[in-house]
């Protein structure tokens, strides 16, 4: 018996069926992922008691000898893995990354630029319904109908126009790699800060497979938790520290601040409190492990699946949003499928097979609806499926979307599923 079903059986038993939901089903949601035990065993630790706010030799409390050690490896591990002088481990998930990044850079009012959500961006560049686009005044950009790719005409004409300070690159549901360079070249034409949210493809990145945003971006942040495969959480690099960048960030009194400096204090006092330190310690461990080799032929795997996946998806005539992928998602428009996102994402359910709805671009259904779905293969590509499983994958999906309604054909693929999902188990209980 564990602690946990001795004190308290119904949450036991609540952790016991999402044990049994995650191996038994597949999990196509692009941005989830399996950590390692290790890492769970670091955020399941004593490391949750420690309050620890400010940084590594200057904290607020006493005792943060080992918390400082382990935000020290994570640091240097993290700058090691991505080429960047500047690290901070701290931001609790990608939006507080991103959150910290934009009030470091801009002031509330300031014009910035993002990929339209709809379009594949975040809601963090610039939805209403977000601090970001409610605190900024936001511009959105898009892709082209054309290609799913962005229009690069578009972003340079809207930066001439409405001159923002700031450019942010990247997205949740953009299958192709990130354009940094061309966007460095239109935020330069501007004087504009470039930002890059790499919270998809970061393992990729780190993994050497995805260019990368280190030397074109001003500041970069990502989540911890999609292709890196470590605990939830966020983070914040610079490539190279700076100090007040063109006279872009006036000094609020006394000596110009370094952006690092000026970064940690938006983090902590300016938008957080007291660190997760468990957290940041299973930040450490995973990013210890995406310095591995066999990090390397993960991260390999996830795109070669990714690869494979798409293949098989336009043989079964769906349509891919810019035709393929370059990276671990798929955005599969299922307008010529009679389907809405919403009811291929009830059925897949059914059928033991995890995916999320998603608008596509120029979709005309609301977000609640959508058009299409999106998938991605970091979690199953962890798991230790390649391209026979692939394949048949796509088969189940493409069954279920075929006949959505019906119930004995979707229990049957779901036994499939389960019987397939016990030849990979995910963690050695
Ligand atoms: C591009 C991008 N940025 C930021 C985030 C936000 O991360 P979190 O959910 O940890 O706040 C996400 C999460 O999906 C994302 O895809």
């Amino acid at each position: 018996m564990s602690h946990l079903s001795d004190q308290d059986p119904e949450l036991f038993k609540t952790l016991e069926r999402e044990i049994n939901r995650e191996e038994s089903t597949l999990e196509l949601i692009a941005s989830e992922n399996f950590t390692s035990q290790a890492v769970m065993e670091m955020a399941g630790s004593v490391m949750t008691n420690k309050y620890a706010e400010g940084y590594p030799g200057k904290r607020y409390y006493g005792g943060c000898d080992f918390v400082d050690e382990a935000e020290n490896l994570a640091r240097n591990r993290l700058g090691e893995l991505f080429g960047a002088e500047y690290t901070n481990v701290q931001p609790h998930s990608g939006s507080q990354a991103n959150m910290a990044a934009l009030m470091t850079f801009i002031k509330p009012g300031d014009t910035v630029m993002g990929l339209d959500l709809s379009h594949g961006g975040h809601l963090t560049h610039g939805s209403s319904v977000n601090f970001s686009g409610q605190l900024y005044n936001f511009i959105s950009y898009h892709v082209s109908k054309e290609t799913g790719r962005v229009n690069f005409e578009e972003v340079a004409r809207l930066a001439k126009e409405h001159q923002p300070k700031l450019i942010i690159c990247g997205g949740s549901a953009y299958p192709r790699f990130i354009e940094f360079e061309q966007f460095k070249e239109i935020a330069d034409s501007i004087n504009a800060f470039l930002m890059a949210d790499i919270a998809h493809p970061s393992g990729l990145v780190a993994a050497g497979l995805h260019p990368t945003p280190i030397p074109y971006c001003d500041v970069v942040t990502s989540t911890t938790h999609k292709t890196l495969r470590g605990p939830r959480g966020g983070i914040i690099m610079m490539g190279k520290d700076f100090e007040n960048p063109w006279g872009k960030i006036a000094p609020k009194s006394g000596r110009v601040k370094r952006v690092s400096e000026l970064i940690d204090s938006t983090v902590m006092p300016g938008i957080q409190g007291g660190p997760l330190m468990h957290i940041i310690a299973a930040k450490a461990v995973a990013f210890g492990e995406a310095l591995q080799p066999e990090f390397k032929i993960y991260a390999k795997n996830i795109i070669q699946n990714a690869q494979t996946m798409a293949d098989e998806f336009l043989k079964l005539d769906y349509q891919l949003v810019s035709g393929g992928t370059d990276t671990h998602v798929l955005l599969i428009d299922l307008s010529n499928k009679n389907i809405t996102g919403k009811a291929a994402e009830y059925s897949l359910g059914k059928a033991g097979i995890t995916v999320n709805k998603n608008m596509v671009p120029f979709d005309e259904r609301s977000p609640f609806v959508t058009s299409g779905i999106r998938v991605g293969t970091p979690a199953i590509t962890t798991r230790g499926m390649g391209n026979s499983e692939i394949r048949q994958i796509v088969h189940w999906i493409d069954e279920a979307i075929s006949d959505p309604e019906n119930e004995v054909e979707l229990a049957l693929i779901k036994s499939n599923v389960s019987e397939l999902c016990s030849n990979f188990p995910i963690y050695v209980h």
